[in-house]
């Protein structure tokens, strides 16, 4: 752990560590590190509002297989293995975390034959799921159309609330409210002109990772919505095919229901248009038509960050900077495995999976010239 030089700051109090971005994977970082008593503090101009405040907290490494992902899939897996004890740790009824499965539904004879392939997937993984015939899913989900041609339950995928993962950890760490403008491995200026040192910076700033060091991270906009129902009018996490177009509804306790959500590449664009949430509707409606009565209470939009390979980047990058970022649709997943990462590499240990495929290093050759302007301002 390098140790800690002059601070600049009056409001933050010699840190071992800044971490930029005040996300799920920023804050989980910050909570780690203060965990084995390494001082932390989180920068972020609008903590907590982005990607982790329209995420629907889906913890569903099997529910989200693909094909092709292999190394992602084991990160996703080691990456669910963690959460247990993590939201135990914030309380796993504060953060409304629940262990119950997510069911993947067909609805045409088409989405069934991708189920099959999917299907094939889990069963080459040696993944955990039970497939189900049409009754068999509309036993376990009422509310889904009798069109539903069957289904597949994966029992060890689970779920989480992210807004009251992330109003947890902000209680936890220290953060300050600050636009960051520059980073090196060891200061970053933010945009009221000052410098703040440290012994390490970490960059976890989500889909502004790429402005911030020209990383080749993007974003990648996602709407959403959230419905309202008697708490228990949806039973069960549900992810569907319907027409070869993919959704997710996730309950929470309370009543709430959240509706995901679409993927599109728009950079920085965070309209909610009539078309996207006509496109939820619809899907959910035709998937499961019995929540038409249910109160429509929200429409979001958040950017996830995207790699070039859609993998995430974690670890050493040019300038010693530490970086956390694009993990595009599973940061909420991966926050607690990435934050035991950082941790690992700042206490120079060995993480606890091999992040090798994950490293920086990957993308130098591609943004090389960035890399060396980092370099020099380092
Ligand atoms: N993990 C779900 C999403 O990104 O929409």
């Amino acid at each position: 752990m390098p140790a800690s030089s002059d601070i600049s700051h009056p409001d933050v109090p010699n840190p071992d560590v800044i971490v930029v971005g005040g996300g799920i994977v920023g804050l989980s970082i910050a909570w780690q590190l203060q965990q084995n008593s390494i001082s932390a503090v989180v920068l972020d101009k609008a903590l907590g509002s982005g990607a982790s405040h329209a995420a629907a907290g889906m913890l569903a490494p099997v529910n989200e297989a693909y094909w092709g992902e292999s190394e992602v899939l084991r990160l996703h897996l080691a990456a669910s293995a963690a959460w247990p004890e993590f939201a135990a740790a914030l309380g796993a009824d504060t953060v409304d975390y629940h262990r119950n499965g997510m069911l993947l539904a067909a609805f045409d004879a088409d989405d069934k034959t991708q189920l099959a392939h999917l299907h094939e997937l889990h069963q080459q993984e040696g993944l955990t799921v039970e497939t189900l015939r049409s009754q068999q899913c509309r036993e376990m989900e009422p509310l889904l159309s009798p069109s539903v041609q069957g289904g597949i339950f994966s029992p060890l995928d689970h779920h989480v609330n992210p807004r009251l993962v992330v109003q947890e950890l902000l209680k936890a760490v220290t953060v300050r409210a600050t636009h960051v403008e520059q980073v090196t491995g060891n200061c970053v200026t933010t945009s009221d002109g000052q410098t703040l040192s440290c012994g390490q910076v970490v960059v976890a700033a989500g889909a502004w990772s790429g402005r911030l060091l020209d990383l080749p991270v993007r974003p990648v906009k996602g709407q959403i919505l959230r419905l309202r129902g008697e708490p228990g009018l949806l039973r069960q996490p549900i992810r569907g095919l319907i027409r070869g177009a993919s959704i997710y509804a996730i309950p929470r306790s309370d009543g709430e229901i959240v509706v995901g959500a679409t993927q599109e590449e728009m950079g920085f664009d965070t309209r909610i248009t009539a078309g996207g949430v006509y496109e939820l509707l619809r899907d959910l409606l035709t998937l499961l038509p019995g929540l038409s009565e249910a109160d429509l209470t929200e429409t979001w939009a958040g950017l996830r960050p995207g790699s070039p390979d859609n993998a995430p980047i974690i670890g050493w990058g040019p300038s010693g900077i530490c970086f956390a970022s694009g993990h595009f649709r599973n940061g909420v997943l991966t926050a607690p495995i990435t934050a035991s990462f950082v941790t690992a590499l700042l206490q120079k240990q060995e993480p606890c999976i091999d992040i090798g495929p994950f490293s920086p290093s990957r993308f130098v050759s591609a943004t090389s010239s960035s890399w060396r302007d980092l370099q020099a301002v380092g």
